[in-house]
């Protein structure tokens, strides 16, 4: 990777992404794009463009301009938007998808595309969820993500594109929202721990998913990219985890660090169907064995972690 096409760039790992990049591969090397610039950190801080993806003509326009040598491809509605929208979410996870793939094979560039837990559906085992399983998604966001993961593999068999993928968890940060996920809950309960040290839950207790903090995931993304391409076995996509929680062990950690923190439930039935649908836990041995995948972040140091970054962002004092 020198220089890099970030789509989706204001997302929520975009906004992290490129900033991470641009300390690394320098800040010119770092093309963001996504469908609207904002005054964040990750559009003003270097090279940006306004870039709808289901618009494959710009796209390779952009790739071309910058010449450069990766895409990495992020722009994605999650779960929860995509079951309230199926087809506009079919047309631009899918389309956007093709346009980013076409792009990369165009300007012969490494290729990234997250996928993620909800590529699994009720019929997969749940527990230690293997590499190799099954996969029946029951959502529209999980059938794109398992199309997509096919679709990577088959711009590499067939294009030689070196395309590389992630099974990601729920991402926690305090940066950028995430927004229409299923997950969200497990960004929003520390927002609200910080603001009103209270938090209702859409997400039942006891219902388990898989999440892992903002720095793990750049470290996962930024590792892979770098892998020896010849150790690669499952290019699209490494199951990974750092945690598996449910509301109430997240709560937990909380409350070590605001004694006063109270969790209540008020369960949304469409996301609770979707995260019911999806694992308890993955197995990412396949990404410790060929690429070295490894994460610093349990629960407790996230949760610290986060609970200052937050009282940092919102100048507010944590007293239970
Ligand atoms: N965080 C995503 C979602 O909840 C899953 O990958 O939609």
């Amino acid at each position: 990777m020198k220089r890099i096409l970030i789509t989706g760039a204001l997302g929520q790992i975009g906004s992290e992404l490129t900033m991470r990049l641009r300390e690394i591969y320098g800040t010119d090397n770092v093309i963001a794009t996504d469908i609207k610039k904002n005054q964040s950190e990750a559009a003003i801080s270097g090279p940006f463009e306004v870039l709808d993806v289901t618009d494959g003509k710009r796209m390779v326009e952009v790739a071309k301009k910058y010449q450069v040598d990766t895409v990495m491809h992020l722009a994605a509605l999650l779960s929860a938007t995509a079951e309230e929208k199926p087809v506009f979410a079919w047309n631009l996870n899918m389309g956007g998808l093709l346009n980013a793939l076409e792009t990369a094979r165009e300007v012969n560039a490494q290729f990234f595309t997250p996928s993620s837990i909800g590529a699994f559906g009720p019929t997969t085992p749940k527990d230690g969820t293997p590499q190799d399983t099954i996969m029946r998604p029951t959502t529209m966001y999980g059938v794109n993500k398992v199309a997509g993961e096919l679709l990577a593999d088959y711009y590499y068999q067939k294009f030689g594109v070196d395309t590389r993928g992630l099974r990601f968890p729920g991402l926690i940060s305090y940066v950028a929202l995430p927004g229409g996920g299923t997950t969200d809950y497990a960004v929003e309960i520390y927002y609200e721990a910080v603001k009103n040290r209270r938090y209702t839950s859409y997400i039942d207790k006891g219902t388990y998913m898989d999440m892992m903090y903002m720095p793990d995931a750049l470290h996962a993304i930024i590792d892979l990219m770098e892998a020896d391409s010849v150790k690669l076995i499952h290019r699209n996509s490494f199951n990974v985890s750092a945690m598996s929680v449910d509301p109430e062990a997240i709560a937990a950690s909380i409350t070590k660090y605001i004694p006063g923190f109270k969790l209540s439930y008020q369960v949304d039935p469409i996301r609770q169907k979707i995260a019911e649908s999806w694992p308890n836990s993955l197995d990412s041995t396949a990404a410790i064995q060929e690429w070295g995948f490894k994460y610093e972040y349990d629960l407790d140091k996230m949760t610290q972690d986060m609970l200052t970054k937050l009282t940092e962002k919102y100048q507010l004092k944590i007293s239970g």
